[in-house]
């Protein structure tokens, strides 16, 4: 639990976070790459207890995009087995804290044992109304409007509207970002929701991924509450 208080807005409902620059960290300290993955799985098992205990409705976490699979095989296999792993190991825990988990991604891509695990996690946790914790992988925002309008396309839509994109991504029902993170470094969206944060609050890090922790996360939600979000209308219409 953290020491501060801290004041949550009330339109800061889904956090989403690019968890960048385990790499690095790892290097830094001169130990392999994937070992700052393993220190990556722990922050992002802190996160999820924080935006649970505050209050948060959605955090959604990029483990793995569509366009990681070009990683060196043993960064992959390393991945694929701390997701598979963690899931087993962290879902009664998040089912006793109330979280729904949801694996967003083209989860065909996995192999028959990881999607074991994705499936019994899901199962696990439908029902909790916690918080809905997603984790996107094997995700990409250009896959998800596709296979959404793919979708339209079966289902037979002549002529398509935003509403009916929006029902069919891989979020349908999920309300959409109001604060995206990046750590790392990088001010760049690396093809993640793209339709779902076409008005979120950015907020970019210097700090590696291992490093951003509760605090820092508190900053980021302290310059949230600072901004004017304005979807379009003027500052004087907002009032
Ligand atoms: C980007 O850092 C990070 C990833 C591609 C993997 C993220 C995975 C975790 C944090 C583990 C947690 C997983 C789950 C399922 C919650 P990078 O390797 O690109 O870092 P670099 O930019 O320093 O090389």
């Amino acid at each position: 639990m953290s020491e501060i208080e801290p004041n949550i807005p009330a339109n800061l409902k889904h956090i989403a976070i690019i968890m960048d620059g385990n790499g690095r960290w790892a290097q830094k300290r001169g130990k392999k790459r994937v070992m700052g993955h393993k220190a990556g799985m722990e922050r992002a098992r802190e996160m999820a207890e924080y935006c649970g205990e505050q209050g948060i409705s959605v955090l959604t976490l990029f483990a793995f995009s569509s366009e990681n699979w070009k990683r060196p095989q043993d960064e992959v296999s390393f991945l694929m087995d701390l997701f598979a792993t963690s899931l087993k190991n962290e879902s009664k825990k998040l089912h006793k804290n109330n979280v729904k988990l949801v694996v967003i991604g083209d989860k065909a891509g996995f192999d028959k044992r990881l999607q074991k695990a994705i499936d019994n996690a899901e199962e696990l946790t439908k029902d909790n109304h916690g918080l809905l914790l997603q984790i996107a992988a094997n995700y990409g925002g250009h896959w998800d409007i596709t296979q959404a309008a793919n979708q339209c396309l079966m289902d037979g839509i002549g002529k398509i509207t935003e509403d009916d994109i929006s029902k069919r991504l891989v979020t349908a029902d999920v309300t959409d970002v109001d604060l995206m993170i990046r750590t790392g470094g990088e001010q760049r969206i690396s093809n993640f929701l793209l339709w779902q944060t076409a008005y979120s609050e950015l907020y970019f890090s210097d700090a590696l991924w291992p490093d951003f922790d509760s605090k820092e996360l508190e900053v980021a939600i302290s310059d949230f509450a600072k901004r004017q979000r304005r979807f379009g209308q003027t500052g004087e219409q907002i009032g």
